[in-house]
């Protein structure tokens, strides 16, 4: 077995070995966690936590699943508050500045301070995304967000209350629209008629997810 060292979790102290990640740590240390665990790929966000560096004693962020264990490590999960999603079409999306305040307004309160780009464990220049829609240049913002798993971490940090995964999330959506309604082979599908739309936008999450699953 590998060489062992000491993890700090929710106030105890576990015994982890070298090799494995945060996430395997503490399954094999006896913690059966279901809240926070997710595709373990480093794909969905929902491992998402903060950890102390033992080497700086600097606080930095990371998915559970990704992280490897190494000696002194303190790691705590983030807890989202519920997230203020807006409903919208995504046929009706326009991607530009009018478009994005339409659906968030908190957008333009953002003030540069960057914490939500220091945090963002995909290295994501998330203010330069958040920068660029303001600007109305939603094409940027939507590359900017490519990687984005949608941890909610740049949410968490962020003091003038914007989510920036989601403003990244609206620019890839409406940047689609307006692609497609611009392909002459695309736009030419049926829309979706107005009594299905009225049903979806009524929907509750719960509602749509069971619907998707079956
Ligand atoms: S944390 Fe918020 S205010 Fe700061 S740069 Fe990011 S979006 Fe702007
Ligand atoms: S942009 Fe935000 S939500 Fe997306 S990965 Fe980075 S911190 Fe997580
Ligand atoms: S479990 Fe999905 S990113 Fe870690």
């Amino acid at each position: 077995m590998n060489e062992p060292v000491t993890i700090h979790f929710r106030g105890e102290t576990i015994t982890a070995h070298r090799g494995e990640t945060l996430l395997q740590a503490l399954w094999n240390s006896g913690h059966h966690l279901i809240d926070h665990v997710g595709c373990l790929g480093g794909a969905c966000g929902a491992c998402s936590g903060t950890f102390t560096d033992p080497a700086t004693g600097e606080p930095r962020s990371a998915l559970a699943c990704q992280l490897m264990v190494r000696d002194g490590l303190h790691f705590r999960f983030t807890t989202l508050t519920e997230l203020p999603a807006p409903t919208y079409r995504s046929d009706a999306l326009r991607p530009d500045l009018a478009g994005l305040l339409a659906c968030h307004p908190e957008t333009v309160r953002c003030r540069s301070c960057e914490a939500c780009t220091l945090v963002c464990p995909q290295q994501i220049d998330v203010m330069g995304a958040v920068l660029a829609a303001i600007q109305g240049r939603l094409a940027a913002t939507a590359e900017h967000g490519l990687s984005c798993v949608s941890c909610g971490l740049c949410m968490v940090v962020c003091e003038v209350g914007i989510a920036p995964q989601l403003v990244m999330a609206f620019a890839r959506r409406s940047v689609g629209a307006a692609e497609t309604a611009a392909d002459p082979t695309l736009a030419a599908r049926p829309p979706l008629p107005e009594a299905r739309w009225a049903e979806l936008l009524a929907a509750t999450p719960e509602a749509l997810l069971a619907e998707g699953e079956e």
